[in-house]
C-alpha cells in the first residue's frame, strides 16, 4: 500500500481511479469481478509511467480501459479528444462511475488505441483532415499494413507528455515490430513523461524490463 501511495503521488496526469456509486445490477459490467474487486477496494493508483494491465480472457482488461479512456475525454472507439465517431456504439456505462484522480498537469495530447477497432479510427482519421494525417507521418493508415499503421501511430502521433491507452498493441505486430515498440514505449516513459495503460496477452511487452515509474 506504502508503494502504491508513493507511485500514486508522482503521477502527474491520472493518479489513482476509483469505482463510484455503481449500480446493484447483475449486468454486464457491474457483475465483473474485477468491477466490484475495484469498487470494493476503493480503486487503483496507477504509475505515472507505465501500467500492463494483464489477465485472462474474459476478466474485463478491454472495459476497463474503455471506461478509462473515455473518462480521460477519448472516444470510446479509439483515438484522440478529437475523435468523435461511433461506427457501432457498443461501449459498457461503467465510465460513468469512474472517478479520476487527476495530478497537478494535463497531458499535451491523448490517443487510445485499440487494436480491433484501428480500421475505423482510421477511416476517421481521413475524414477529419490531411493535419491528422500529416499527424501520423503523412500516410493514411489504410495505406499502410495493419503493424506499420500502429508504429506510425507511436512513432508520429504520440509525443512528449502524453496520455495514452493501448489495447493488446501487439496485435498487429511482428516480433521485430514489437522489439521497436518496446524501444518506443521506453523512451516515451523513461524519457519524455509520458503515461502509458497497456492492456496485453504479449510476453515480450511484459518481459521488456521498461521502467515503470
Ligand atoms: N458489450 C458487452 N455486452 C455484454 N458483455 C460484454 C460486452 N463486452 C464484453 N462483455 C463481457 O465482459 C467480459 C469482459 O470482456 P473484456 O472484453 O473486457 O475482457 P478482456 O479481459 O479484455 O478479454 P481479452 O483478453 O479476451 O481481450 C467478457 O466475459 C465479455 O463476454
Ligand atoms: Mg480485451
Amino acid at each position: 500500500m506504502d508503494h502504491f501511495r508513493q507511485v500514486s503521488e508522482k503521477s502527474r496526469f491520472i493518479r489513482h481511479f476509483r469505482i463510484e456509486n455503481p449500480p446493484d445490477s447483475d449486468s454486464y459490467p457491474f457483475r465483473l469481478p474485477v468491477v466490484k474487486h475495484l469498487y470494493e477496494t476503493g480503486g487503483l493508483p496507477l504509475r505515472s509511467g507505465l501500467t500492463f494491465l494483464v489477465g485472462e480472457n474474459g476478466t474485463g482488461k478491454s472495459t476497463l480501459l474503455e471506461a478509462l479512456a473515455v473518462a480521460a475525454g477519448m472516444n470510446a472507439e479509439g483515438g484522440s479528444q478529437n475523435y468523435r465517431f461511433a461506427t457501432r456504439s457498443s461501449e459498457s456505462s461503467l465510465s460513468q462511475y469512474l472517478s479520476l484522480v487527476w495530478g497537478m498537469e494535463k497531458p499535451r495530447s491523448r490517443f487510445f488505441l485499440r487494436a480491433e477497432t484501428y480500421y475505423n479510427v482510421a477511416t476517421e482519421t481521413e475524414r477529419l483532415s490531411f493535419d491528422q494525417i500529416a499527424a501520423l507521418g503523412g500516410v493514411s493508415p489504410h495505406a499502410r499494413s495493419h503493424g506499420e499503421s500502429f508504429v506510425d501511430l507511436m512513432q508520429h502521433r504520440f509525443h512528449a507528455d502524453g496520455l495514452y491507452f493501448m489495447d493488446e498493441p501487439e496485435a498487429a505486430l511482428s516480433p521485430h515490430a514489437c522489439l521497436g515498440v518496446i524501444a518506443r514505449l521506453t523512451e516515451l516513459v523513461e524519457h519524455q513523461r509520458c503515461q502509458v495503460v497497456v492492456a496485453t496477452h504479449s510476453p515480450m511487452l511484459l518481459a521488456s524490463g521498461i521502467h515503470a515509474d
